[in-house]
């Protein structure tokens, strides 16, 4: 079972969950990083702006092309309920990944607001089948159990 661990992390929390994934299950890590970078000052007028009115970001890599893996998981930080720009546009940037199965996850400071449903409908839109879904606030993103259930839907999701 080959997969691909696909993130984007503005300050590496969401970095920190998809390297323990990779760490327990394999697979490629593919991070998304907006072309122009936020910083102190931009990210949260500029970039939770963009996240509340659904925008996607320009990215690296461009296309990401998942006709080698067998499934995906996504992870993004949530900002202003939301998904991030940058993970907006890797789902419309991914090819190859209609009839494919993924898990997603979000972390967040306490409010994930829509982002679960909204990256959901997204990836369903392109022919992914979201097969399990985890929400980590700043608590429980330290706590090894809540990593382990999604290291445990991540491998369910090998078998199905
Ligand atoms: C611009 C911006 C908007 C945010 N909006 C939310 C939010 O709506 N709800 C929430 O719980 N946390 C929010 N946060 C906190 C982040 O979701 C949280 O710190 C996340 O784990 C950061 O992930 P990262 O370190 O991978 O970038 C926001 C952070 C930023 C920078």
């Amino acid at each position: 079972m080959s997969r691909c661990i696909i993130y984007h992390s503005y300050s590496g929390i969401t970095r920190g969950v998809a390297k323990k994934v990779r760490a327990a299950c394999g697979g490629d890590l593919i991070e998304v990083k907006p072309k122009k970078n936020y910083n102190a000052l931009t990210v949260y007028p500029l970039g939770g702006y963009r996240a509340m009115n659904d925008k996607k970001d320009p990215i690296n890599p461009e296309k990401i092309d998942v006709a080698g893996y067998d499934m995906m998981v996504i992870g993004t930080p949530v900002w202003a309920w939301k998904p991030t720009p940058a993970i907006n546009a890797a789902i419309a940037a991914l090819k190859d990944c209609k009839g494919k199965k993924a898990v997603i996850y979000a972390t967040c400071g306490g409010q994930a607001g829509e982002t679960i449903a909204i990256m959901r409908k997204a990836l369903e839109k392109k022919g992914v089948e979201v097969v399990g879904d985890m929400v980590f606030d700043k608590k429980t993103v330290r706590d090894g159990r809540k990593i382990n259930e999604l290291i445990v839907m991540v491998n369910a999701a090998a078998i199905a």
